[in-house]
């Protein structure tokens, strides 16, 4: 069997699409090499000291891990110097970080989410990396009004997933397409050429312990799942909450389910970030064929108003993810 690279994969999309400029393809296999940089990081845990905490917090006042401050550094460094970036904003710092002055600047931002699902990295469950790609506006210095951008201007979204394998799913706006990769090669291999996400589902993903806290709509769509089959739904529903998006998005992209972080009384922005989480995921769900909104809009359509700004969450399969939105609307009217 053929093994396709991900530099081929990047490639073929770039000769037969069109799609990926020699820049853009240049930039991804970057980002795809710090993960696999940390992704080792990851693998080698307590051996190496890199659990537990930094002993600092972000600019949303989260602690951070060493593994949060470790990526966020490796994602940094290998991103500078490639002259294919204007800037690079990330979970872990307030502002945006400028290219240095000795190095060469490109057209993209860059946007990430160093290490998500940090509450698993001491008890050994599945992390990963997330990221988006947005176009520099010309002429227009790379600040934070600069990324200030609807989800919908994405030009790549992916994320990897440290879990029993190290996993790479990558959107350029032509279809989903996941890597698996090669430790003892150094080298992502497709594994998975076309991502569908069904259109429906039985599986949702949710954090119960909010439930005191959820509004009437989400509060409606559970209680209807957990009703099953002689329920208004008529099926048995199963859950899952792996509290790693990128695990969670994941197992949905492979068998298909709904995700909620919705806002809630607690959460009033919601819980997720919309630059580095939301838009990047919601741009591989639609992609593969599902569906991603905030309760009342498409997340894609979401025009930030800051950088490190929150969404509400609804996303994966589609028909589900309509039914929900749907009970939002409804109860919004009356
Ligand atoms: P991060 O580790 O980057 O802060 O993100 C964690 C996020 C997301 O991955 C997950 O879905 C959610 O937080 C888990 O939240 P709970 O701890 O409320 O379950
Ligand atoms: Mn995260
Ligand atoms: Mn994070």
């Amino acid at each position: 069997m053929r093994r396709i690279t991900l530099t081929q994969y990047l490639v073929e999309q770039q000769r037969e699409k069109g799609i990926v400029s020699g820049e853009l393809r240049l930039l991804i296999e970057v980002v795809a090499r710090a993960c696999k940089s940390i992704s080792n990081a990851v693998s080698k845990g307590a051996l190496t000291g890199i659990l537990g905490n930094a002993g600092s917090d972000n600019v949303q006042g989260e602690a951070q891990k060493k593994l949060d401050v470790i990526s966020n550094e490796v994602l940094l460094e290998a991103n500078e110097w490639g002259g294919h970036l204007a800037a690079m904003a990330s979970e872990e710092m307030e502002h945006p970080h400028q290219i240095p002055n000795r190095y060469p600047r490109g057209e993209f931002l860059l946007l990430m989410d160093p290490l998500d699902g940090s509450s698993n990295i001491d008890v050994n469950v599945s992390i990963g990396t997330i990221f988006s790609v947005l176009r520099c506006p010309e002429g227009v210095t790379p600040d934070e009004q600069a990324f200030l951008q609807p989800g919908s201007k994405q030009v790549a979204a992916g994320f990897a997933v440290y879990g029993p394998s190290t996993i790479l799913v990558l959107t350029v706006g032509n279809g989903v397409a996941g890597f698996t990769l090669d430790r003892e090669m150094g080298s992502w291999i497709l594994t998975q050429p076309k991502i569908e996400i069904p259109a429906d589902t039985s599986e949702f993903a949710i954090n119960m312990s909010n439930r005191r806290n959820w509004g009437p709509a989400v509060t409606r769509y559970i209680d209807e799942c957990l009703a099953g089959k002689t329920g208004p739904l008529g099926k048995d529903y199963n859950m899952r909450w792996v509290a790693s998006m990128v695990a969670d998005v994941y197992r949905i992209l492979t068998r298909g389910g709904i995700f909620m972080y919705p806002q809630d009384a607690k959460h009033k922005e919601g819980r997720l970030r919309l630059m580095y989480e939301a838009n990047p995921m919601s741009m591989i769900v639609e992609q593969a064929g599902g569906a991603a909104t905030n309760g009342m809009q498409r997340i894609l359509d979401v025009q930030p108003a800051k950088l490190h700004q929150r969404v509400g969450v609804i996303l994966g399969s589609r028909n589900e993810v309509e039914r929900v939105t749907g009970y939002h609307r409804e109860m919004q009217k009356s």
